[in-house]
C-alpha cells in the first residue's frame, strides 16, 4: 500500500518558470490592484479590465513549461499515492504529469457563464475550456450570459475546499511548496493533517507555521524538492 503524499502548492512553485508570484517584491499585487482584477466587485465594476488581465496570464501560460519542481512532484507518483492541491490557476502540474490536481482557486484555461448555477451547485457542466485563447466582452456562454474567468475571485466561496480537507485528513505526508499561506481557507488546510503526519514546507522565505510537525526547507522549489526527496527516503 503506497503512502499518501498531499502536496499543497502556491505561486512559488511556478516562480522558476518566470511566473510572478503575488506578494513577493515585483509580484502581481504590486503591478495590479487585486480588488480591480481578482475580486467579484472588480468584475462587475469593469469586466473588460478583468478579462484582459486573465487574457494576458493565459497567453503567458501558452509558451510556459513546467519546471523541475513540477516534474519532481509528478515523479513522486512512482513511489507514493500523490494528491496535488494547488492554489495556482496555471496547468503546469498537469503538464508535468501529475495525475491528480485539485484547483482551489480555479483554472486559467477555463471560463463559465457569469449568470450560471456554478456558485450554487459547483456544476462543472457549465465550465468551458478555452485553452490559451483570449476571451472578450460579448463572448457569451451557451446560456447567453457573458463568459467570465473560471477563477475564484476574492469575495467568492472556494467550492473545492471540502474535497481538499478530506485529502489532507488522509495524508501520510503533507508537503507545502511556494505559498505564503496568507489566503484562507487554503492557508488553514495544514491544520487538518493527522497528528502523526509530518509536514514539510519548501520556501526561500520563512513561512509562519508554528506547528511541531513542520520541517522547514528554506530553498527554492526546484532545490527544495531534491532535499525533500532525500529526507523522506531517509
Ligand atoms: N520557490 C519556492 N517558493 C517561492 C519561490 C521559489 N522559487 N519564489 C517565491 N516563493 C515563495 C514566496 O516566498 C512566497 O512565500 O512563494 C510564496 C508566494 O506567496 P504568494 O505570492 O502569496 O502566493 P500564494 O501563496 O500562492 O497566494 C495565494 O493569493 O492572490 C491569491 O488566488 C491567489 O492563489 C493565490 C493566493
Amino acid at each position: 500500500m503506497k503512502k499518501h503524499i498531499v502536496v499543497l502548492t502556491g505561486a512559488g512553485v511556478s516562480a522558476e518558470r518566470g511566473f510572478a508570484t503575488f506578494r513577493d517584491t515585483g509580484g502581481l499585487w504590486e503591478q495590479y490592484n487585486v480588488n480591480d482584477v481578482a475580486s467579484i466587485e472588480g468584475w462587475y465594476r469593469n469586466r473588460k479590465l478583468v478579462l484582459d488581465f486573465y487574457n494576458q496570464r493565459r497567453a503567458q501560460l501558452k509558451d510556459a513549461r513546467p519546471n523541475a519542481a513540477h516534474v519532481a512532484i509528478a515523479e513522486l507518483e512512482k513511489q507514493y499515492k500523490v494528491s496535488v492541491i494547488t492554489q495556482n490557476v496555471d496547468n503546469l502540474h498537469e503538464r508535468a504529469g501529475s495525475s491528480y490536481v485539485l484547483h482551489l482557486h480555479g483554472e486559467l484555461t477555463k471560463m463559465r457563464p457569469e449568470n450560471g448555477i456554478y456558485d450554487r451547485t459547483a456544476s462543472e457542466a457549465e465550465v468551458v475550456d478555452v485553452g490559451y485563447s483570449a476571451v472578450h466582452l460579448g463572448d457569451l456562454a451557451p446560456n447567453g450570459s457573458q463568459l467570465r474567468p473560471h477563477i475564484v475571485f476574492f469575495g467568492e466561496a472556494v467550492p473545492n475546499i471540502e474535497k481538499a480537507i478530506n485529502l489532507v485528513e488522509s495524508a501520510d505526508i503533507l508537503l507545502i511548496v511556494g505559498s505564503s499561506l496568507q489566503v484562507y481557507p487554503a492557508a488553514g488546510l495544514y491544520r487538518y493533517a493527522p497528528n502523526e503526519c509530518p509536514i514539510y514546507v519548501i520556501d526561500p522565505k520563512p513561512v509562519p507555521l508554528a506547528d511541531p510537525r513542520v520541517t522547514f526547507i528554506q530553498d527554492v522549489a526546484t532545490k527544495g524538492m531534491e532535499t525533500f526527496i532525500k529526507k523522506v527516503s531517509e
